[in-house]
């Protein structure tokens, strides 16, 4: 019998689920039965209830099986050996599983089909094309293209890409930095992750493309410890990068220089923040700074610095490489291309769903998504991480659209959504909002230090009943103290989860339920 090549992801998604343990059964198998394997540690695809998902390379293409226990490696393992064989666990073509084949995947096209660590798959798989195509171009030509595309901040704002590299562009200095943003410190949110630990080279290619377009010679990734598995993955890629040339004093052969290095955040919701990120990479403690200047004038070091999520930088080869039309004709509005969309909580099927600008939240957490993991009637979601409003199923015909989140008093942020059935409280999560800003509050201004835990009481005593009108009006009224009156959007936001609580769910906070259109 001829050489297998065996997928096993080496995500953590999948490795908390025992997926390392399934990777050393199959090999021990493989050497019992003398059968050469090459086992690839590859991301996950982001079909998250049936990690560990195995898959083995064939004739007619790949045949995956999951969720893989431990204690039905040694079985799959015989399966695959009879390539690809019959096995209850054999879910066929992962990429015609329903919930893989109805996205449209730029951004993750190659998460989970390539090996992490290989240049040579990355290359294989169009990887490095975009660069191709950007060294072909004047920068100011690469600066249109993103601006042209539409592409958005993934991070949380959605601010215009290509404005903010321009405005960096157009800013003369003799260094200039590019910085990505790969705290992911919402809740429910993954996608970053996926991408440093499934593709980190997009990632590497973005942030080369941008050194470029921008005049940067040197790029930071701020990665939260949290990520042990993204940082060994992205420092091999790295390494592999430069030893390349791909990174270094000619990248690619090119009269540019650029180079990277990964810089580790110490766990502060706050220093996702760009500003707080800034401080801390500079060895400071991570402590907003009051804008102007923008990081785009005076960032890092006081350096006009790119500051972007991991989510934008590693869209942006697809763009160079298609074109920005083609990017630009997914979405809808002013949304435009695919957004990762992150599908967490209590939910049937967890996992990365990415798809174009413009799809319902009913659709996702309904329809893709398939209701509640618990089977009891979906109640709420949180959309955006802890700053993002909670939405009622009334309002799930509202489309993944910036400008209509906002209109609903909603955020997109980073695309997680984080599904709760009936016996979630939303008084409770009201209270955890407040609770939550106070924790991580980096303290510099009154509204979001002293405003959050005067919130706390407040909840509290409407929570125990004690003079419930007052108190309900007083947390508006503190509401719009730290919305109007917070230096950024920690202290500013957290009135959307608090606030959507109390207008969809009154009942929650003692009051008469809210009469619902639909109901
Ligand atoms: C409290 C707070 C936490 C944030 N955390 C993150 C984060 O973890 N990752 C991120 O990319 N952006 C985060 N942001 C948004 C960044 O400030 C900034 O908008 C982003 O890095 C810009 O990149 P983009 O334009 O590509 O989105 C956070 C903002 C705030 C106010
Ligand atoms: S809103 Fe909160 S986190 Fe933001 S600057 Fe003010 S105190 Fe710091």
């Amino acid at each position: 019998m001829s050489g297998f090549r065996i997928y096993v992801p080496g995500d953590a998604a999948a490795v908390a689920v025992g997926a390392d343990d399934v990777a050393a059964v199959i090999a021990a198998a493989a050497a019992r039965s003398r059968t050469a394997v090459d086992i690839v540690r590859n991301g996950s695809r982001g079909l998250h209830w049936l990690e560990p998902m195995v898959e083995v390379a064939t004739a007619q293409g790949r045949i995956a099986y999951g969720p893989v226990a431990v204690a039905d490696a040694e079985a799959v393992f015989q399966a695959i050996a009879a390539d690809g064989g019959a096995h209850r666990l054999r879910l066929g073509d992962p990429q015609e599983i329903p919930f893989l084949k109805s996205q449209r995947r730029l951004t993750f096209a190659r998460c989970g089909i390539v090996d992490p660590r290989s240049l040579d798959d990355y290359r294989a798989h169009d990887g490095y094309k975009g660069l191709e195509r950007a060294l072909a171009m004047t920068a100011a030509a690469v600066v249109e293209q993103v601006a042209q595309s539409g592409l958005r901040g993934r991070g949380g704002a959605g601010f215009p890409t290509g404005i903010k590299w321009k405005t960096v562009a157009d800013t003369a200095a003799g260094q200039k930095y590019i910085v990505c943003n790969a705290d992911e410190g919402d809740s429910g949110t993954f996608a970053d992750r996926m991408i440093m630990e499934g593709d980190p080279f997009v990632l590497i290619e973005g942030m080369t493309i941008a050194g470029i377009a921008v005049g940067a010679t040197q790029g930071y990734i701020y990665i939260r410890s949290e990520y042990p598995h993204a940082v060994a993955v992205l420092t091999a890629a790295i390494a592999a990068a430069r030893k390349a040339g791909m990174l270094g004093k000619a990248v690619a052969g090119s009269p540019y220089a650029f180079d990277l290095e990964i810089r580790l955040g110490a766990g502060a919701y706050v220093c996702g923040e760009e500003t707080a990120l800034l401080d801390s990479l500079e060895g400071k403690r991570g402590m907003v700074r009051a804008k102007p200047p923008l990081p785009a004038h005076k960032g890092l070091f006081g350096r006009p610095t790119v500051i972007n999520n991991v989510l934008s930088l590693a869209t942006v080869p697809v763009i160079l490489d298609q074109g920005a039309a083609f990017y630009r004709d997914f979405g809808m509005g002013r949304s435009r291309g695919t957004m990762p969309i992150q599908l967490a909580g209590n939910i049937r099927y967890p996992g990365l769903y990415e798809t174009a600008f413009g799809i319902t939240l009913g659709q996702l957490v309904e329809g893709i998504g398939g209701g509640t993991a618990s089977g009891r009637p979906v109640r709420a979601v949180q959309v955006g991480g802890p700053l993002g409003a909670y939405f009622p199923p009334a309002l799930f015909d509202v489309p993944f659209d910036y400008e209509a989140f906002a209109k609903a008093d909603g955020l997109i942020g980073h695309g997680g959504i984080v599904v709760f059935d009936d016996t979630v409280d939303m008084a409770r999560q009201a209270r955890f909002a407040m609770e939550f800003c106070g924790i991580e509050s980096c303290g510099k201004c009154t509204p979001c230090r002293v405003g959050s835990t005067r919130g706390v009481e407040v909840i509290d005593r409407i929570i125990a009943g004690r003079d419930r009108p007052a108190n309900t009006a007083l947390l508006e009224d503190l509401c719009n103290t730290m919305k109007f009156g917070s230096l950024c959007a920690l202290g500013g936001f957290t009135p959307y989860p608090v606030m959507s609580a109390l207008t969809h769910f009154p009942e929650d906070f003692g009051a008469p339920p809210r009469l619902q259109a639909a109901e």
